[in-house]
């Protein structure tokens, strides 16, 4: 995603413009995905099909989580989603209105937290809020952001100051700042150790049981997936078409070690081709 290129958070100047959608506005969004396909062009005139027929709803304040084959189309999908490219055939739509280009209401997180080196913790998190001209009436929201996330007291630190999992949690506050409607996550945890990773996934579902965005995961991680989500979308190997759906049936929090959740890890790398016997 390209993020304009800003000034540091105390020398900037605001525009009186009101926000480009309301940032209050209550809930998680409810997405359609509707018959979606999608090609790429590649050298030599040729088209590479990434999607095939998607068909995916999410409902309001709903967390589903997508797994699928490394290189698959999951971050196509995603990024369809967030409005940055239109889809070749298909619709999108996010409360029944068609996605046409990215919206402040539809947050992505990446596996990179790609925070600016040389803006300090709360003017990386202040991004959204200065893009759109509000910060002098938000700036209290990029404090909350960072409280939210546990980072409260690293406001001042620079990103080269921060571990791999604080880095993350800065995207996350930057996200999240925004009042997301639908949060986007695409292996927002990967690069963490599994640790971290661990603790990263309690905090994310806290986030979301508070806030009630809905959320979109894309991740490698079965016991993530069941971990988190309220559905697991299994999706085939390229052209990504959908092949399961599983619903995660058990209430938060959840323990790790429940037996309905190694049951659905069976059923889940099952429809992923791999033999479950371990
Ligand atoms: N801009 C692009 N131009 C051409 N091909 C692309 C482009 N973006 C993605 N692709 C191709 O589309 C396919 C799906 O890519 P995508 O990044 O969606 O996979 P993925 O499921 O997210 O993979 P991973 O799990 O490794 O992140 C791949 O074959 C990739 O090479
Ligand atoms: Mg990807």
């Amino acid at each position: 995603m390209v993020i304009p290129l800003l000034r540091e958070y105390d020398d900037a100047t605001e525009e009186a413009s009101p926000p480009a959608t309301a940032a209050t506005a209550p809930g998680g969004a409810r997405i359609d995905i509707e018959n979606v396909s999608h090609w790429f062009d590649v050298p030599g005139g040729n088209k590479l099909q990434a999607l095939d027929g998607i068909d995916l709803h999410v409902a309001p304040g709903e967390f589903v989580a997508l797994l699928g084959p490394s290189g698959c189309g999951k971050s196509t999908l995603l990024r369809l989603v967030a409005g940055l490219e239109p889809a070749t055939t298909g619709r999108l739509a996010q409360d029944g209105a068609a996605i046409t280009r990215p919206d402040p209401s539809r947050i992505v997180v990446f596996q990179d937290p790609t925070l600016y080196p040389w803006r300090r913790v709360r003017a990386n998190v202040a991004l959204g809020p200065q893009a759109r001209g509000v910060l002098r009436q938000q700036a209290h929201r990029v404090d909350d952001a960072l409280a939210r996330v546990g980072l409260a007291e690293f406001a001042d630190a620079f990103p080269h100051q921060l571990s791999g999992g604080m880095a993350q949690r800065v995207a996350l506050a930057r996200a999240l700042v925004n009042d997301p409607r639908l949060l986007i996550l695409d292996e927002p945890l990967g690069k963490l150790d599994s640790l971290t990773r661990l603790q990263m996934q309690g905090e994310l579902l806290q986030l979301w049981q508070r806030s009630g965005f809905s959320a979109l995961l894309v991740t490698h991680d079965v016991e993530e997936a069941l971990f988190l989500a309220q559905r697991v979308v299994v999706l085939s190997d390229r052209p990504a078409r959908i092949v399961a759906q599983l619903q995660v049936d058990l209430p938060y929090p959840r323990h790790r070690g429940h037996p309905r959740l190694a049951e659905l890890r069976h059923e889940a790398l099952r429809h992923l081709g791999l033999d479950a016997s371990w």
